[in-house]
């Protein structure tokens, strides 16, 4: 997979700028403030349809106008693919090959990309909420299926929430069991899916660590729960779990089992790495998460995603920058940083200089 261009117009601080990116590695450098991460951020909406850093789509468009569009022109298995999205503050509208589409989960899978940012490195450290987007991102990109699930799952949840905090407590208890049995439905999907999802990302995972690492530690990853295997099983474990807990939910207003509350379990050589590893061995653990996405990736769709990197090298020691440039040869790379040249050590690469919204030959 490679994006060939990218086209910005009244995107965040970019006027009109056009981006031509080679097949390898792609360095965004400028000083800070400049729009480096305004161009990820136009990648990453182009692969799934949002973008992690804003609540609301019109923080996209440029101050003082209506709307934004950006297209990416990109090469993936199948041949050539457009994507396109134009953002007003009303509406926003999404082309593939020129044609509008409906929703999000027909746009992931035309360009598939693996974003990491400092954010990301902290995935250990943070709290589940954060390995759990990192799941849920990971999984949509690949598995429509999973996507609408979610947005299923989550809207239900929201409405079970709701009926929770009702004061009349019969009702509450009458209704319960019908919201229940859709909840667990998707919920199936979804725990069935990071279970696979785990399955396949663990040895990858483990074998980057080992490569980071020189093999002085062992990374293993495991769902935080165990469900059961097929996904009525699942669903008919979960239920049970749901109606043990209705008194809880209730007293508390919320609902507190589910897919939601789920986390995924990373060891460090036998030790849980979020309560006890150091935190450069919590990073390094981040990173192979993250570069057992991209294998993942090429496993699931036969091709590698776009990786970006966006300021991470800063983050990360002189030892893990190299092996971390070496192991993505190969990947098509858009990698942000503030100084070229002392992340780089001569590798290859087509270097691009932001300034204030523009390319600076
Ligand atoms: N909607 C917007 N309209 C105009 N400028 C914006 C908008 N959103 C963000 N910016 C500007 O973009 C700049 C940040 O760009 P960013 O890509 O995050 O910088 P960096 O080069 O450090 O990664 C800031 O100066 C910010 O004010
Ligand atoms: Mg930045």
């Amino acid at each position: 997979m490679q994006i060939k261009k990218l086209f910005l117009q009244n995107f965040r601080n970019y006027e009109s700028e056009k981006f031509d990116f080679s097949e390898g590695l792609n360095v965004l450098f400028g000083k800070n403030a400049q729009g480096k991460t305004n161009c990820a951020e136009a990648v990453f909406y182009l692969c799934t349809g949002t973008s992690l850093r804003i609540r609301h789509d019109k923080q996209l468009i440029r101050i003082g106008e209506e709307y934004a569009h950006i297209a990416a022109e990109a090469e993936n298995r199948y041949g050539k693919v457009t994507v396109e999205a134009n953002i007003s503050e009303a509406k926003r509208e999404l082309r593939v090959n020129g044609a509008k589409i409906a929703k999000n989960a027909d746009l992931m899978g035309h360009i598939n990309s693996v974003f990491f940012s400092p954010g990301e490195l902290r995935l250990i450290q943070d709290g589940p909420d954060e390995r759990r987007r990192f799941m849920n991102v990971s999984i949509s990109q690949t598995s429509p299926t999973y996507y609408t699930a979610l947005l299923r799952y989550n809207k239900i949840l929201d409405q079970r929430n709701a009926l929770l905090k009702n004061p009349d407590i019969s009702l509450v208890l009458d209704t319960l069991p019908v919201w229940d049995e859709q909840l667990c439905r998707y919920a199936a999907t979804i725990v069935k899916k990071r279970t696979e999802f785990l399955q396949k990302l663990s040895p990858y995972a483990t074998e980057m660590h080992a490569y980071l690492t020189d093999s002085a530690e062992e990374l293993a990853l495991s769902p935080d729960k165990r469900y059961g295997g097929e996904e009525a099983e699942i669903a008919e474990l979960l239920a049970k779990k749901l109606a043990a807990n209705y008194e809880k939910d209730i007293r508390l207003g919320f609902t507190t089992v589910g897919p939601h509350r789920d986390d995924l379990s990373v060891t460090v050589s036998g030790v849980d790495a979020k309560a006890y590893a150091s935190q450069g061995q919590q990073r390094t653990a981040a990173l192979s998460l993250k570069l057992a996405e991209v294998q993942i990736f090429k496993e699931l769709s036969g091709e590698y995603p776009v990786l970006v990197l966006d300021d991470v090298m800063s983050e990360l020691d002189l030892r893990r920058r190299k092996k971390l440039l070496r192991r993505v040869e190969g990947i098509q790379t858009i990698l942000t940083c503030t100084h070229a040249e002392r992340v780089l050590y001569g590798a290859d690469c087509n270097k691009i200089r932001i300034e204030n919204g523009r390319i600076k030959e």
